[in-house]
């Protein structure tokens, strides 16, 4: 399937099963305009259903991931506007950023390349996984322009982050790098930008062996987790093993029985089972 001009403010290149979708505003670093989060709608809905996408990464074009909100076209033109059309362009930035990202049904990866601030903390939390470039630079920078953190910014560092280095960098507006990021936990790793998409590539060829439909429920299972009690998580999780089972047309979780109890062929605390491809 090819995408090429398809959204304005967006470029997706599906290769190999992978999906690489770039915010593409370079001359505005990326800035998250009102088109650019109806287009993301749009993209995250439209690879939902092309089978060929099995895994997406999102990225940016130029040297920034995203620098944020838009301040122009999302702040300052937006002010003047309904009270209407506010609540729909935020309900827009909303959608894609965190409701569709967050519970998609595919693995995602966030590849960040260079500037991420503000709202941009958002769509990275709510990607599954994360990785960035040691160059890049990360920053909560609500503060130094005259605002609180919005969306869910500050949510999505409450469930990433400790306690401390939240209130530190949600108060002081400081930037910090690709590799406090890691250390903090923000990010799964940070790696020199020569090697960012090799790095992103190998973890997508790792997800790619799976079999999508328990990497769908194991993921899912585990973000409702934290909003749930343990009775509750109890239930939860055991329901989402049956519905695994009920909609997994590999029937992995027989062959996954079967190659380590009668064919000795696997350990599973060391590799997966070897899954028998449907059409
Ligand atoms: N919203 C709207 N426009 C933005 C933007 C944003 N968040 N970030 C950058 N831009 C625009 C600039 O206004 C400029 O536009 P112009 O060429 O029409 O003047 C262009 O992008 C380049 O920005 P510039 O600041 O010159 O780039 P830089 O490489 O020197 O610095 C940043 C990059 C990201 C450090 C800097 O642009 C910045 O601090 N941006 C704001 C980040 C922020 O606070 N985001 C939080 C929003 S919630």
């Amino acid at each position: 399937m090819t995408y090429e001009n398809k959204w304005e403010t967006v470029e997706v290149k599906v290769e190999n099963g992978i999906a690489w979708i770039t915010l593409n505003r370079p001359e505005k670093r990326n800035a998250m305009s009102p088109t650019l989060n109806r287009e993301m709608i749009d993209v995250l809905e439209t690879l939902e259903l092309d089978d060929e996408a099995q895994v997406l990464v999102l990225t940016g074009a130029g040297d920034s991931w995203t620098a944020g909100m838009d301040l122009k076209e999302y702040f300052r033109e937006i002010d003047a506007k309904s009270d209407y059309i506010q609540e729909r362009i935020r309900r827009d930035s909303c959608r894609w950023q965190w409701q569709l990202l967050r519970m998609y049904s595919k693995p995602t990866i966030a590849m960040v390349n260079g500037w991420c601030f503000g709202g941009g903390f958002s769509p990275l939390v709510a990607c599954d996984l994360a990785i960035c470039a040691d160059e890049a630079t990360f920053g909560l920078s609500e503060v130094n322009w005259g605002i609180p953190p919005g969306n869910l910014v500050s949510k999505a560092m409450a469930d990433t982050v400790g306690h401390r280095a939240s209130l530190y960098y949600i108060m002081t507006g400081k930037p910090f790098s690709g590799q406090e990021a890691e250390k903090m936990g923000l990010v799964n790793k940070s790696v020199p930008l020569h090697q960012l998409k090799a790095e992103v590539t190998e973890l997508c060829h790792v997800l790619l062996e799976k079999n999508p439909i328990v990497l769908r429920y194991a993921k899912n299972g585990f973000k409702r987790c934290r909003e749930l009690t343990w009775d509750q998580n109890e239930d939860y999780l055991y329901a989402k093993i049956d519905q695994c089972s009920h909609r997994d047309t590999e029937g992995g979780r027989a062959e996954g029985l079967k190659q380590f109890l009668d064919e000795k062929s696997i350990k599973p605390g060391l590799q997966s089972y070897k899954r028998k491809k449907t059409a």
